[in-house]
């Protein structure tokens, strides 16, 4: 589907699939990788299909699903959320544009704050798999190289022509990460806080690239999220970001020579072979699956934070 640069009909479309209850969501979430299963807890639940909605693109990733889901989140009456089942990512062959375009549907449609999850490598020892990682900062080099979702010309006076970056990460909304974490009595390690590199993707680091995205001080590394987070800023919202550790990033410190391996099968010596580590998509889907529960007892609680203020 093509892009749409007008809300209209996109906005037409979901409103009249809508209850006049749920039409004003306050809190965006968007559930990454394995973390769809937050929306068995959504009261009261609507959900349309990205296909019948104007703008929206296809999404094509296993273990994510293609759904706008409306409802009631938290204790008690609830807090009207919208949750993205499934997102866009530039390596579906996506522009940044389609990436971007449900965030700005949902400021449209009065979100004021926004709960994004992901499934990231680890690249820090001190952030084990199963760790949540509170984001607190990125590096977004596709934006340091001329691949920025906000790229192109200034049409709407309410956003900024150069928006700041340094302050994306809502203090507020992290400090509600933590007493959630609290609330729930969720063990300390559990939960953690870092740096996010954004990667394009859809292949996973080389080694020498693990190597590099961790010297130059990031702590996780993901496909996704900096679009979304970008495109939140751009149009005012609050943002946190809960990463899911799935897997830790190969790192070797030193490379297995093949050159010695090859000089001692000349010279007739047994050579045992070290076993070559490799990530894969079923793995970063298995833990998903495992912290879904604790993802969704800080996100429920975030959201009854945001609503009580
Ligand atoms: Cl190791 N790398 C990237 N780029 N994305 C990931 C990942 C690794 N693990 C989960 N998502």
């Amino acid at each position: 589907m093509g892009r749409v640069t007008d809300f209209t009909t996109t906005l037409e479309t979901i409103r009249s699939a809508l209850p006049e209850k749920l039409q004003k969501p306050r809190v965006g979430i968007i559930c990454g990788s394995g973390l769809n299963g937050l929306a068995e807890h959504i009261k009261e639940i609507v959900t349309i299909s990205y296909e019948t909605i104007p703008g929206f693109g296809k999404s094509t990733v296993a273990g994510h699903k293609s759904a706008l889901a409306f409802g009631l989140f938290g204790e008690g009456e609830g807090v009207p959320v919208v949750a993205m089942l499934g997102r866009f990512h530039a390596y579906e062959g996506h522009p940044l544009s389609t990436v971007v375009y449900p965030v700005r549907v949902m400021a449209q449609l009065g979100v004021t704050d926004m709960i994004i999850t992901n499934a990231a490598g680890s690249l820090n020892p001190k952030l084990p798999v199963g760790t949540i990682v509170v984001l607190h900062d990125h590096l977004a080099l596709p934006n340091l190289t001329g691949m920025n979702p906000l790229l192109g010309p200034h049409t709407n006076p309410n956003h900024p022509r150069f928006l700041p970056v340094s302050d994306a990460y809502s203090p507020v909304l992290r400090r509600y990460a933590f007493l959630a974490a609290h609330h729930h009595g969720i063990e300390r390690s559990a939960l953690a806080e870092g740096t996010y590199a954004w990667v394009s993707g859809p292949t996973y680091e080389s080694p020498a690239e693990g190597r590099f995205l961790r010297l130059i001080g990031a702590d996780v590394v993901g496909m996704s999220t900096v679009p979304e987070v970008l495109a939140a800023r751009e149009e005012g919202m609050n943002v946190l970001v809960f990463s899911l550790v799935t897997n830790f990033v190969v790192i070797p410190d030193t490379y297995r020579s093949i050159q010695d391996e090859v000089e001692a099968e000349l010279l007739g010596k047994q050579v045992e072979l070290p076993v070559q580590e490799v990530v894969c998509h079923e793995e970063v889907l298995a833990i998903g699956k495992e912290k879904a529960v604790v993802m969704k007892k800080l996100v429920e609680r975030v959201v009854e934070l945001i609503a009580a203020e």
